[in-house]
């Protein structure tokens, strides 16, 4: 084994800027994925019945289908739109991030309905006892209940991101696994690049996995107040 690729500093700054990129990556489809996911949970908990089959479908048809799939799709369809529109090297980058985003939003979609209907019933019952009307209900007495629920699910979320954006080397985005497909290139080390790799992706993925679950015990603490 030989590691000595890691204390070269060209190597350690393809790395790293990979490793940017798909942080990047990640952020951008949980940010972006929890916005459009809230459509989805809204239209699943409504009572109107066309826009419930509407949410669900969305819901059901992208959790079911594999993520490279939705990604080479979107790739294929868009990506010459992109290039001639903007001509420039963002094609692949466009059409990635945004079936990431949109595969991120029907699991946010869940996350969110789910957290809305963790919320007892009877809390509804009052505030529209009280004359709340739906939507005040909505925002006053769910939301800043639900969220409890849902911050550190999202956590959990941009951890799984973090590890789907390295499909994104299949389209030539200069992410992680991107990048260690050029040291392994340049330095024929493949075994220790690629243990390299992993442990880049561990140092990202499990603070952040942690710190979600100490969150997620603080906000439980606040509730049994
Ligand atoms: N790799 C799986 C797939 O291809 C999981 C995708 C998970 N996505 C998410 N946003 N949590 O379907």
């Amino acid at each position: 084994m030989d590691f000595s690729f890691i204390l070269d500093p060209y190597y350690i700054g393809l790395l790293f800027s990979g490793l940017l990129m798909t942080l990047l990556l990640a952020i951008i489809s949980v940010v972006l994925g929890s916005m459009l996911g809230l459509i989805p949970a809204l239209m699943r908990l409504s009572s109107q019945k066309i826009f419930n089959l509407m949410g669900t479908t969305y819901v059901e048809i992208i959790r079911g289908t594999p993520l490279l799939v939705q990604v080479l799709l979107i790739y294929s369809f868009i990506k010459l739109p992109v290039t001639l529109f903007l001509g420039i090297d963002l094609s692949s980058f466009i059409p990635g991030m945004l079936a990431l985003l949109i595969n991120s939003s029907a699991y946010v979609s869940e996350i969110i309905r789910g957290g809305i209907l963790s919320v007892d019933r009877g809390q509804t019952e009052a505030a529209l006892s009280l004359g709340f009307s739906k939507s005040k209900t909505m925002r006053v007495v769910i939301l800043p209940q639900a969220i409890k629920h849902i911050i550190p699910a999202l956590g959990n979320e941009f951890v799984t991101m973090i590890k789907e954006t390295s499909i994104f080397m299949y389209l030539g985005i200069a992410e992680l696994m991107y990048m260690a497909s050029m040291v392994k290139a340049g330095t024929y080390a493949v075994k220790e690049t690629y243990i390299v790799v992993a442990v880049l992706y561990f140092v990202l993925t499990f603070p952040t996995a942690k710190l979600m679950g100490a969150l997620e015990r603080r906000l439980k603490k606040s509730d049994a107040k």
